[in-house]
């Protein structure tokens, strides 16, 4: 009896929820931005976890619902995890990973590695997939320069969720040229994975966007770093070498140090940027990744100094600036590493190999009003996703030049390309910053932005991805695929 007269109460409950929504999607205007939730600045009181980093050649990857402490003395019960935490792998260039991914999961999931130049079906498509109870084994050569690269699931309409709920982790790959630098290593090297999260008042994940919400992503009220909810770190009197991502699933940070000390920023998505960059911020769009170094030896024993994100009409939706990390400068040290003056070689792909140039129109604002689906409303080329569908068709191995125009937009879309690492030509309406230099797979297209990349494609045939990776948008159609032939 009990039982039952719990379902019916919940079932009302659902069917309110229905009646509602639908409701709102018929008179939702979507020329007035809904404002993002702002971040509720924790106490710094917990250490940053330090992932143990792990080696990929013989690895299981289990996806499972795991039991966490997100909120201190709050257990939350519908955390989704690997291996019951934040992985983070490490290999060298030329290694061969063998990865299975074991789904102990009651849904559908896969493994995408984003950043990692691989054929088409080792890359985590949406089509190949491990159903709930089944395993799936990932096994490659890593063909690519020294790069922070990354990994989470890629399932059909699926990915905000379960990124959300905690499914992801760091993969560095490491090559010759990074070792001859000498960049801080050990317990100097943090990895930094970067979210933000809302949470029932019981201390479970509470991820349920709204229609508003799909629209601009999902935001949470509650910044963390490396799963843990407003971490410090003790540092002492040296350089640091953060190598950070953003696995939020909309949120934009501007990065930035509460003592105005610089970010010494010396790569980014695909690896090494040729020079180091010291710049007061810097933007981190979902996806992208950022490896900065901070010098710590400029300040004393006792200085606390907060990673932070600044507000600005980009960053954070425009909502005000709040502390992410603290750092407490608590011992003093003799440093022993120069900043070198050149990183890396970057050659530029030169615009005469292009073979082809396409167009990509991403949704004008007025294209996702009025519309009584909940889904499609995020397109490319107006077009939402079809997983079935091949959209564009490259002959493998060419070089083309894509422009993305966000000219009509009214949201900031960073677009992310599988497969391959591109470089930036040309930013209509903005500026290419230092840090959007080099090798990239991620690119911020903010509003009014029309946005030219050049890409080499692997030579390898298969079908690969292009999304955006505000997790919302994707999951909403903003996604397409396009086949090596
Ligand atoms: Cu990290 Cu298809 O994305
Ligand atoms: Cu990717
Ligand atoms: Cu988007």
């Amino acid at each position: 009896m009990f039982i039952k007269k719990t379902f019916v109460a919940l079932s009302s409950v659902a069917t309110a929820t229905i009646v509602i929504w639908s409701l709102g999607c018929a008179k939702m205007d979507m020329t007035t931005t809904t404002a993002p939730v702002n971040i509720i600045e924790g106490i710094f009181d917990t250490p940053l976890l330090i992932p143990t980093v792990l080696n990929p050649q013989n690895l299981v990857l289990e996806a499972k619902t795991t039991p966490a402490t997100w909120l201190q003395g709050k257990i939350s019960p519908n955390t989704q995890l690997f291996n019951g935490s934040l992985p983070v792998i490490r290999a060298n260039q030329g290694d061969r990973v063998n990865i299975d991914l074991k789904n102990s999961l009651t849904e559908a999931t896969n493994i995408h590695w984003h950043g990692m130049l691989i054929p088409a079906l080792m890359d985590g498509h949406p089509k190949d997939i491990a159903a709930a109870g089944a395993q799936r084994n990932y096994n490659f050569a890593i063909n690519q320069r020294a790069a922070t690269t990354w990994f989470h699931p890629h399932p059909h309409m699926a990915t905000g969720k379960q990124v959300f709920n905690g499914l992801a982790g760091m993969f560095i790959v490491n090559d010759a040229i990074e070792t001859a630098l000498n960049l801080p290593s050990g317990e100097r090297e943090v990895p930094l994975v970067i979210s933000d999260k809302r949470f029932n008042a019981d201390g479970s994940l509470h991820y349920a966007p709204t229609m508003a919400e799909v629209m601009t992503g999902y935001f949470g009220d509650k910044s963390l770093i490396n799963n843990v909810v407003a971490p410090f770190l003790n540092v002492k009197t040296r350089f640091y070498r953060f190598r950070a991502v953003n696995a939020s699933n909309a949120r934009i940070y501007d990065l930035a140090l509460s003592n105005g000390a610089n970010l010494i920023i010396i790569g980014n998505d695909g690896g090494l940027l040729e020079k180091p960059v010291s710049l007061t911020h810097a933007l981190l769009s979902p996806g992208e990744r950022l490896d900065i170094l901070i010098d710590f030896s400029k300040m004393s024993v006792g200085t606390e100094a907060f990673l932070q994100s600044n507000a600005n009409s980009i960053a954070n939706h425009g909502a005000t600036t709040f502390k992410m990390l603290k750092f407490k400068v608590n011992a003093a040290e003799n440093e022993t590493f120069s900043l070198p003056t050149t990183l890396s070689t970057i050659t530029p792909i030169s615009i005469s190999d292009s073979k082809r140039n396409r167009a990509f129109a991403l949704p004008a604002a007025h294209a996702m009003t009025g519309g009584a689906m909940h889904t499609g409303m995020h397109t490319i080329n107006g077009k939402a996703y079809d997983m079935n569908r091949i959209d564009e068709t490259v002959t493998a191995g060419d070089t083309e030049i894509w422009e993305i125009d966000n000219s009509v937009g009214d949201e900031p879309h960073p677009m992310h390309l599988h497969g391959v690492q591109f470089q930036v030509l040309e930013k209509t309406g903005g500026t290419i910053q230092p840090y959007e230099k080099g090798w990239k797979d991620t690119i911020l297209i903010q509003k009014a932005e029309k946005v030219k990349i050049i890409v080499r494609f692997p030579t390898e045939k298969g079908v690969f991805l292009m999304h955006c990776h505000n997790l919302e948008h994707e999951d909403d159609g903003m996604m397409m695929n396009f086949e090596i032939k």
